[in-house]
Order: structure tokens, then C-alpha cells, then sequence
């Protein structure tokens, strides 16, 4: 008698019974579960698992040091997202989390608040001031801010061949005594994921388009407090409402002020016009 798709299904998820780790054996028996549950819903052929399973190949054969395509597919999935949120401690008035992404490094240069960290960056200048408290307003000394962003050509520092190392439009700034900040940089832009694989051929293959709206990302840490990855967005952005990576949350929203040319807040006389943008940063205690 021929086995039914039910059976074989349960017997699939049997064969992990065994497990003497319990965490691991409820990860494959549900995702035993879910993916034979995409198979019969979607009634996949063998030809588009092989299909499925080319497209898997490729994004493993993409991946390098410095390249991670599955990451990638993660992220254009909603699955490094949808992780963010699920986990985010944020509901007691901390700021919220979002993707990490793949441009941080751990060499950001220490820069000493309120100077420049564009380091010769392509961009109209910008000039940002911040605060960082708890979730419930104290402010907090010390904090360790590792800021990061695209240039206006929307290209981060480590994506340009040239640069070999060269670290610009990143920083590592300290919070003073009363827990503000402030540093120059350049207006950061809208730029598109990598699509030169197979993550990009999903995206076309689906009519969706690669680009995220303009942001820069911070990762604050304090001590007693839960490290915080984040980024701030462009408000007027008109990708805000597509993000490629789905990494948007309304509350990560900053206002940037247009100004004309002369003194800007921090005395410094500008001989161009230039952009301003303040935001207070909330970590939850841990
Ligand atoms: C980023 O914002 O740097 C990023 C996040 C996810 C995928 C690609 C880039
Ligand atoms: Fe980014």
C-alpha cells in the first residue's frame, strides 16, 4: 500500500523524537512541520524544489569573508527583522531595535564628540546631536556610540575597493556627563542591497525593487543596560514604506533640518549649507 503524504510527514518529525536536546528537536520538528506544510499548500513540483535548491547553491557559492548572501536572502526575507522585533525589549519607552546589517566593522575610529567623522566622504555636511538615557529618562555618562551610514553616493566606506581600510562616515563617540553627544558627518542617501547574485535575481524574479530608504545606524552600549543596535531613518524618505530589508519602525523616524550657510549651533561658520538632526536614545536596563 502506497504511503500517504500524512504519514510521511509524521514520520519526518518522528525521526527527531530521539533527540536528547530538547530546543534543538522542537526547531526540526516544527520546521519539519512548516516546510512539508509549504510543499502540499503551495503543491511544489520536483522540478521547483530543484529549482529551490539551485537558487540555495548559488547563495552559498556567493558567500565569502566579506560577502553573506544568506544573510542577505534573511533579510529580504523579513526573517532578521521579524527576529529583531520578536526579541526587542523595547516596550517600557526604550528606543527600538532594528538590523544590524553587514557594513559594521570593530575598527570605527575613536573620534572625540562634536567633531567630524565624515573623514572626507562625498555628502552635504550634517550635523547631529544626541542623548542617551534609560527608558525612563536618566541620563547616561559614558556610553560607547559606534555610529556607521552611506555616503551620498550611498556607499559605505568598506564597499569602495579603493579605500583598502580606510575608515570614513563612521565613528566611535562617548557620551559626556549629562549623556549627550554631537558629531559631523555627511547627509547619508537611499542606497540599493547588493544585487549582484542570487538574492538580487529573487528580488527582479518578483518585481521588487533593492532599496533602502537613507539612515544611519548606531549601536549604543552603557553598562547595566542592554546594548542597543538601531538606526535613524530620513523622514521624507520615499522608500520608507518599502524598505527592502522591512528594518523601518515609525519611532525610528528622525526629522533633518535643512539650513541656510553661516554660524550652525556649535559655532562652527559654515561656508555651505548644511543639515541638522537630533534624537534621544533610550536603553532598556538589563
Ligand atoms: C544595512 O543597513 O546596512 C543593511 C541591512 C540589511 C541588508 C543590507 C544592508
Ligand atoms: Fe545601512
Amino acid at each position: 500500500m502506497a504511503i500517504s503524504p500524512e504519514a510521511i510527514t509524521q514520520a519526518a518529525i518522528s525521526s527527531f523524537s530521539q533527540s536528547d536536546n530538547p530546543r534543538l528537536k522542537q526547531i526540526m520538528q516544527s520546521l519539519v512541520k512548516h516546510l512539508h506544510a509549504f510543499a502540499q499548500e503551495t503543491k511544489l513540483t520536483e522540478a521547483e524544489w530543484m529549482a529551490g535548491i539551485q537558487f540555495l547553491t548559488a547563495t552559498g557559492h556567493k558567500c565569502d569573508d566579506v560577502r553573506q548572501e544568506f544573510i542577505l536572502l534573511s533579510d529580504t526575507l523579513g526573517l532578521s527583522m521579524l527576529l529583531v522585533a520578536m526579541h526587542d525589549g523595547a516596550q517600557s519607552g526604550a528606543t527600538e531595535a532594528t538590523v544590524l546589517g553587514p557594513f559594521h566593522t570593530p575598527d570605527a575610529p575613536a573620534i572625540a564628540s562634536g567633531s567630524d567623522l565624515s573623514n572626507s566622504a562625498p555628502g552635504e555636511p550634517l550635523y547631529v546631536t544626541g542623548s542617551v538615557s534609560s527608558a525612563d529618562g536618566k541620563p547616561l555618562a559614558h556610553a560607547r556610540i559606534d555610529v556607521w551610514q552611506a555616503d551620498a553616493e550611498g556607499l559605505y566606506d568598506v564597499q569602495r575597493g579603493e579605500l583598502s581600510g580606510h575608515r570614513r562616515a563612521r565613528g566611535l563617540i562617548e557620551s559626556d556627563a549629562e549623556g549627550n553627544f554631537s558629531f559631523w558627518t555627511v547627509l547619508p542617501e537611499a542606497y540599493p542591497v547588493p544585487t549582484d547574485g542570487p538574492v538580487g535575481q529573487m528580488l527582479v524574479a518578483n518585481g521588487r525593487h533593492p532599496w533602502r530608504p537613507a539612515h544611519i545606524h548606531f549601536l549604543i552600549e552603557a553598562k547595566g543596560y542592554q546594548p542597543l543596535v538601531t538606526h535613524i531613518f530620513r523622514e521624507g524618505d520615499r522608500y520608507l514604506d518599502t524598505d527592502v530589508v522591512f528594518g523601518v519602525r515609525p519611532s525610528l523616524v528622525g526629522k533633518f533640518m535643512p539650513h541656510t550657510r553661516g554660524a550652525a549651533p556649535d559655532g562652527r561658520e559654515m561656508a555651505v549649507d548644511y543639515w541638522s538632526m537630533n534624537y534621544a536614545f533610550r536603553l532598556q536596563a538589563i
